[in-house]
């Protein structure tokens, strides 16, 4: 092994939303470690003075995560790439190979270079909402708020991926070659979070089924009109994304002995569709939103839990939102939103 190679944390989805804000925050930190960042594309331009190096490239390529592999010293690997859920049911077997294969060969990078550093490696995970699977909308109406291991009976590829990977992640950390004399475990420390609907004042989502949220809010802030692809009652739990982006860093830095599981709920606030629609229609008063629901992602979000019981995230690590929906929308949302496309006007 070479005794120069660079410390980094590694990136992957560089270029997604989640991506672009955690590069940003990680770098604000006084002790920034280098930042390697892997996605499909090339890192946007704008996002590269903010990171050390940039690849594009496939997870699937094992060549190329082995030769990474090899180059870099890496301590902590932020696993966001993912094909997300809408987009997963067009292409499921495709969603499983990105969303499974893809996994696993980032673990396989974790192994191999907690064994190289002799110390554990943090292995970095958004799970999401999506897990669960609510057998009717009068269960989804009646249930308290869904903890951890309840309900895990997804609809979706992607929640199904999602699901098996916190599994796997489970595995690798405790149970890897667990029938092979003299192994020490693997050195993996898998860290999952299941995500609500997050929503971003500066970039918008891809292939979602919570899209409908933050592209009501972009819609009216340019003036444009919105059609809705679910009925204005449906309601699922989200998250602005500068709570999501605190809580990966905030997991990745609790102490290991902190941590009763493997993967933890996460919310913010919860709200249904016609409620998002009032508070932009408060913000931006010309807005123009009309309900025109598409039977598959409707049927999508009714499977989702209405709001998850995040109490073990914040019993172990002290999780707590900033932002509650009063907050997100009149300290965040509405201001950030508005500026940006002002300035685009300008
Ligand atoms: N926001 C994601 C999606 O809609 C859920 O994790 O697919």
């Amino acid at each position: 092994m070479s005794m120069n190679r660079q410390r980094v944390v590694l990136i992957t989805g560089a270029n997604g939303e989640v991506g672009h804000g955690l590069i940003k925050t990680l770098r604000q930190q006084p002790d920034c470690p280098g930042i390697l960042v892997l996605d499909l594309r090339n890192l946007d331009a704008e996002m590269m003075p903010y990171v050390d190096g940039s690849i594009a490239g496939d997870i699937l390529n094992e060549e190329l995560l082995d030769n990474l592999s090899s180059e870099y010293e890496i301590t902590a690997i932020y696993h966001l790439a993912a094909l997300l859920s809408t987009h997963s049911e067009f292409r499921p077997e495709v969603a499983h190979r990105v969303n499974v294969r893809g996994t696993i060969n980032l673990l396989k990078v974790a192994i191999e270079q907690a064994q190289f550093q002799g110390a554990p490696v943090k292995f970095i995970f958004p799970s999401s909402v999506a897990v669960f699977g609510m057998p009717n909308l009068s269960v989804k109406a009646s249930v308290p708020p869904v903890r951890e291991d309840e309900h895990l009976n997804p609809i979706t590829m992607y929640g199904a991926n999602k699901l098996y990977c916190e599994h796997l992640g489970r595995y690798y950390t405790h149970h890897y070659r667990q029938l092979a004399a003299n192994v020490a475990p693997s050195g993996v420390d898998f860290r999952g979070v299941r995500f609500p609907g997050l929503i971003s004042a500066t970039t918008m989502p891809s292939g979602g089924t919570s899209d409908y949220a933050p592209e009501m809010i972009h819609a009216a802030a340019q003036g444009k009109p919105y059609e809705c692809f679910v009925r204005p009652d449906t309601t699922m739990p989200f998250m602005a994304m500068p709570d999501g982006i605190r809580a990966l860093i905030e997991l990745a830095d609790a102490p290991r002995e902190a941590l009763t599981r493997t993967v933890y709920n996460l919310t913010a606030f919860s709200l249904s569709a016609a409620q998002v629609a009032e508070r932009v229609q408060r913000a931006f008063p010309a807005s123009d939103i009309r309900y025109v629901p598409s039977a598959g992602r409707q049927n999508i979000v009714d499977s989702w839990p209405a709001d998850m019981d995040d109490s073990a995230a914040r019993a172990d690590w002290g999780w707590q939102p900033v932002y509650d929906a009063d907050k997100a929308f009149d300290d965040y949302l509405v201001p950030t939103i508005r500026a940006k496309y002002r300035r685009r006007e300008a």
